[in-house]
């Protein structure tokens, strides 16, 4: 792999390989090893077109703990709000011999856009687009699941929630379809649940009590208020009353079920703080391992230049 633009695509080895070498980072993300000379010499650049802090903190300390040069683009004071195209950007950052680009653009396509008029000369991940995809996301909670739940392929997950502007729901979906996840549900209410999705394989609930019946993991979803119209925006005390997660509720699941939320949390409408604060929830953890995953991920693309690519 040289760039890592979407879950779909990859194939189970990659996808193993990305989580088994993240295992061997869980010492230095943890901090009890400081260091790793990996990617001495290499700049990455983080360029974020959205707000974001734990995506682009994670991708931060994960390439500083690899020895990485890193620069940050903060694109609100960046020439790009003068008008200056993504491919410029880019192109004058190449020119200062950077190797890598962290991309996350309210664009879907957008870090496509870019791998491909990079070619092999730098690599590109995607950490997100739009409501397309956010790959390092969903390996990450995959990484938290097979750490803390067990075997995916024994476990029924579901996922909650405002699926239809979810990037992390569609990675999610594919990630656990390539590790052989055998049952993979989604609930919501309907205008917040794509149609295609059944054609994924996944089994659609439109109630909750029915959904978590029997589920080892669940991923709650942020509604998010920001990428819909205001008059399609569901009243937030509706959406807690049917698809929010209560202590009560948790009760329908397995008994300890784990509940992963890939933040930030609107606490009080998808999640209860007694749930998000409770013992069941992995929250912070998912956040730790976010970071040993993106030390793999850079660490896997950085050295394997002009390997093959997942546009997919
Ligand atoms: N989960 C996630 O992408 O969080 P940030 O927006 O804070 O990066």
């Amino acid at each position: 792999l040289r760039h890592l633009l979407n879950t779909e695509g990859l194939r189970e080895p990659e996808m193993l390989q990305i989580l088994d070498t993240a295992e061997s980072f869980l010492s230095i993300a943890q901090r009890s090893v400081k260091k790793t000379p990996t990617l001495r010499g290499k700049t990455i650049v983080n360029l974020f077109f959205e707000n974001s802090t734990r995506t682009r903190s994670t991708f931060e300390l994960a390439a500083k703990r690899l020895s990485a040069d890193v620069l940050n683009i903060a694109v609100s004071t960046s020439s790009a709000s003068k008008g200056e195209s993504l491919i410029d950007t880019v192109d004058n950052l190449m020119a200062m011999q950077v190797d890598g680009f962290v991309i996350r653009h309210p664009e879907a396509g957008a870090a496509h856009l870019i791998a491909r008029h990079l070619g092999d000369s730098a690599l590109v991940i995607n950490a997100g687009d739009g409501q397309h995809a956010h790959p390092t996301q969903a390996l990450l909670d995959v990484f938290t699941i097979r750490r803390l739940a067990g075997p995916i392929e024994d476990r029924v997950v579901a996922i909650v929630g405002d699926v239809l502007h979810s990037r992390v729901a569609r990675s999610q979906i594919h990630a656990l379809s390539i590790l052989g996840c055998p049952e993979i549900r989604v609930i919501g209410p309907q205008t917040l649940v794509p149609k295609e999705l059944s054609a994924l394989g996944v089994h659609v609930y439109h109630d909750l009590q029915a959904g978590l019946r029997g589920v080892d993991v669940i991923c709650a979803l942020r509604l998010q208020k920001e990428r819909m119209e205001s008059h399609r925006l569901p009243s937030l005390d509706e959406f807690h009353r049917r698809f929010g997660l209560t202590p009560e509720r948790l009760q329908w699941a397995q008994p300890d079920a784990l509940v992963l939320h890939p933040g930030p949390m609107n606490r009080g409408v998808e999640i209860a703080s007694e749930v998000a604060d409770g013992h069941q929830a992995v929250i912070l953890q998912q956040v730790a391992h976010g970071l040993a995953v993106r030390m793999a991920v850079l660490t896997l693309l950085a050295g394997a230049a002009g390997g093959g690519e997942n546009h997919a």
